[in-house]
Order: structure tokens, then sequence, then C-alpha cells
């Protein structure tokens, strides 16, 4: 009996916390309401004994939360050295794209809150559970079953890591800040950002964009500038964000020329 409980318990927190693991493809309203609450939880979670240091670079540190019912893991980062420093490195960009990203209804960086735990103020990201990274796909020649689908997922990374300069991606220097669920029809997931948002008016020369979603596009064209100055002024300079906004209008521009030479069915996908 003892067994058939303990199977029974396994079972079920196999198949709920395994399809717990925030592993949805685009932004739904639920998806939205998902987010906050995990935005919530992280807020509020308590910090459980036994922290583990991570990040090669960064100060990072791999925490266990409970709310008294979930278990889940995060990701908090504390190193913070914003521009002008001359090595910059700080959480603030971590917090600044995971807002960008929400900006767009993008999904693609992790729930990412501001918060302090045993007296530091830092990042604390939704850990990604079962994924693999971009590097071990590659190291071990495992391919997409859905080849197109996996190459558009990446073409929306080129355009967000143009955003955000920052070249995990195109430049091959960060694959393991790339995470696929594999179960999940290959979510990308994008973590990382703690150099990016280089004060550059232009885009990343290795990182080209050639196509991008209906969705994104449109909703780039949306996106108010006041709205980046206003929210965005929290974790970037001013130099900062008058490059991200220039750089908002040189992509739209560069989707605009592509979409007049080869026709909105070859550079925009739904
Ligand atoms: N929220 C997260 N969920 C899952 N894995 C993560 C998360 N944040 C970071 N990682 C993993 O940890 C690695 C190291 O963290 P990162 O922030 O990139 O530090 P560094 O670049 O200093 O090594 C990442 O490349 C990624 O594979
Ligand atoms: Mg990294």
């Amino acid at each position: 009996m003892k067994y058939k409980i303990t199977l029974a318990t396994m079972c079920f927190l196999y198949f709920f916390l395994g399809y717990w693991d925030f592993s949805f493809s685009q932004t739904t309203p639920e998806i939205k309401m998902e987010q906050k609450e995990i935005e919530d939880y992280l807020k509020k979670a308590q910090v459980c004994p036994g922290k583990q240091r991570v990040g090669r670079r960064t100060e990072a540190w791999l925490l266990c939360l409970t709310d008294g019912k979930v278990e889940r893991r995060g990701f908090f980062r504390v190193t913070n050295r914003t521009r002008p420093h001359p090595i910059p490195d700080s959480y603030k960009y971590d917090l600044a794209a995971y807002e960008l990203n929400k900006f767009l209804d993008l999904n693609i960086v992790p729930p990412t809150v501001e918060r302090e735990v045993e007296g530091r103020k830092g990042s604390l990201a939704l850990l990604i559970e079962k994924a693999i990274t971009e590097e071990a796909r590659r190291n071990n020649n495992i391919e997409p079953p859905d080849s197109e689908r996996f190459k558009d997922s990446l073409e929306e990374l080129t355009v967000f890591e143009n955003l955000t300069y920052s070249n995990s991606y195109c430049a091959e220097r960060d694959l393991p800040d790339i995470l696929i669920i594999r179960k999940e029809n290959w979510k990308i997931w994008r973590v990382d950002f703690s150099e990016a948002f280089d004060p550059y008016p232009e885009l990343i020369p290795e990182c080209h964009i050639t196509r991008c979603s209906k969705k994104l596009y449109q909703n780039l064209l949306k996106l108010d500038d006041e709205i980046i100055k206003t929210k965005l002024s929290l974790y970037l300079n001013d130099a900062e964000i008058s490059a991200l906004l220039e750089r908002k209008k040189i992509i739209i521009e560069k989707i605009k020329k592509l979409i007049a030479e080869k026709g909105e069915e070859a550079v925009l996908f739904s």
C-alpha cells in the first residue's frame, strides 16, 4: 500500500510538475496570467536553505524556492556593474530584457523580478527546467523534428538579439544561453542579458535579420517609445535607451525594406 501511494505521488509529481515547467510557446491571455502569477511567486517565495553558485562570469546562485505549496527553482544574479563601468555586467539588464520581451508579447525571456536575498539585490528568474542548450544540441547533432518552425524561432531570436544588442546566438559566443524545451515543440528560451544594451545605435554586424514573425513585427510597430523610456529608465541610462529606440527604428526599416524587395509572404511568417 505504502508503495502504491508513493508511486501515485511520483506519477502525480511527474505529470503535474513536468508540465508545469513553463514551456508554452506563445503569449495568450492565459500565459500572461501565468506570467504574472510566476512574477508574484518569485517576489514572495521563501528561499529554502542551501544555495548553489552558478555562472562563470557573473555572481549568480541557483535558489530553491517555496511558497509552502509549490517548490520551484530560481536563478539569482547579483553582479551589478552598470554603464559607464568599463566592464559592464548587471542584473538590471536582465530585468530590462524581460520587460522588453513582455512589451512585445514575445515570451522568450523567463519571468524575472528584482528581489533582495540575504541582504543583496539582484534579478531572480524562473529556472527553466528540462531544457537542452543550443550548444548541447549542436554538439550532439540533435535535429529538430520541424526544422522550418525551429528556424522561425531563431529568426525571432535574431530580431531580439539586435534589439537588446546581445550577441549570444549570432556570434555563437554563448550558445548555453539558448535553451530548448524539446517536449514542447522545441520552444526556445533566451537567458543572460547581463552584458546587453550596449549604447550602439546600429544593428549587430554579424546578426542578420532576414525574416520575422508577423506578430513580432506588428508589436514592434505598435511599441511606443514613451513606454520604453518610462518603464526601462528603471534599469537603463539615457544613452542605452536612446540607442535601443534607434535600433527599434532600424529593425522596422530593415523589415519594411525586405518586404518591399521580396514581398510580405517571403519575409513575414505566422
Ligand atoms: N533562468 C534560467 N533557466 C535555466 N537555465 C539558466 C537560467 N539562467 C541561466 N541558465 C543556465 O546557466 C548558464 C549560466 O548562466 P549565465 O547567466 O549565462 O552566466 P555566465 O554567462 O556567467 O555563465 C546559462 O548559460 C544557462 O545555460
Ligand atoms: Mg551566459
